[in-house]
């Protein structure tokens, strides 16, 4: 089971250095990705020009932009909440960036009251993220907000 207070901890000793917010995705990225097992993908996509763009990750070269409402990611921007997907295959217009993702869990951050980027993990197993992993990450995106805010 992933320690999310230990990534909590680390995230907050690492915004001690800088709040910026590209250091502190590309930081929180490699925390998950290290951090989680049976990950494949860890990242952020960034909410610009009315479309989500690829931000700070780990893993495979991805998608570069995302519409609102398509996909996981983008479902997840229109709907402003968190997405657990056991079953990337079942989910409508799911965007199959690496073909081994078999379920994903998204969450969206805020800034302004505003959806500015969602927190995007991909898994190649199904059924991967539980209800312990949607409340881990929500802290975390929490944090995260604050930090970036
Ligand atoms: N599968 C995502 C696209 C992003 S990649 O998984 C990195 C989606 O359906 O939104």
């Amino acid at each position: 089971m992933t320690d999310y207070q230990t990534i909590l901890r680390q995230l907050e000793s690492l915004a001690a250095s800088s709040r910026d917010p590209v250091a502190l995705m590309a930081n929180t990225a490699a925390l998950l990705y290290h951090g989680m097992a049976d990950v494949n993908w860890a990242g952020f996509y960034l909410v610009k020009d009315g479309v989500l763009l690829l931000g700070p990750f780990q893993g495979n070269v991805a998608c570069v932009t995302i519409q609102k409402g398509k996909g996981v990611c983008g479902t997840a921007w229109a709907e402003d909440r968190l997405q657990l997907v056991p079953d990337v295959h079942a989910f409508p217009g799911h965007i199959a960036c690496d073909s081994a993702s078999r379920s994903e869990i998204v969450v969206p951050l805020h800034r302004g009251g505003e959806v500015c980027a969602v927190l995007d993990i991909d898994s190649p197993l199904f059924g991967r993220f539980t209800a312990a992993d949607a409340d881990g990450l929500a802290a975390l995106a929490a944090k995260l907000e604050q930090f970036m805010g």
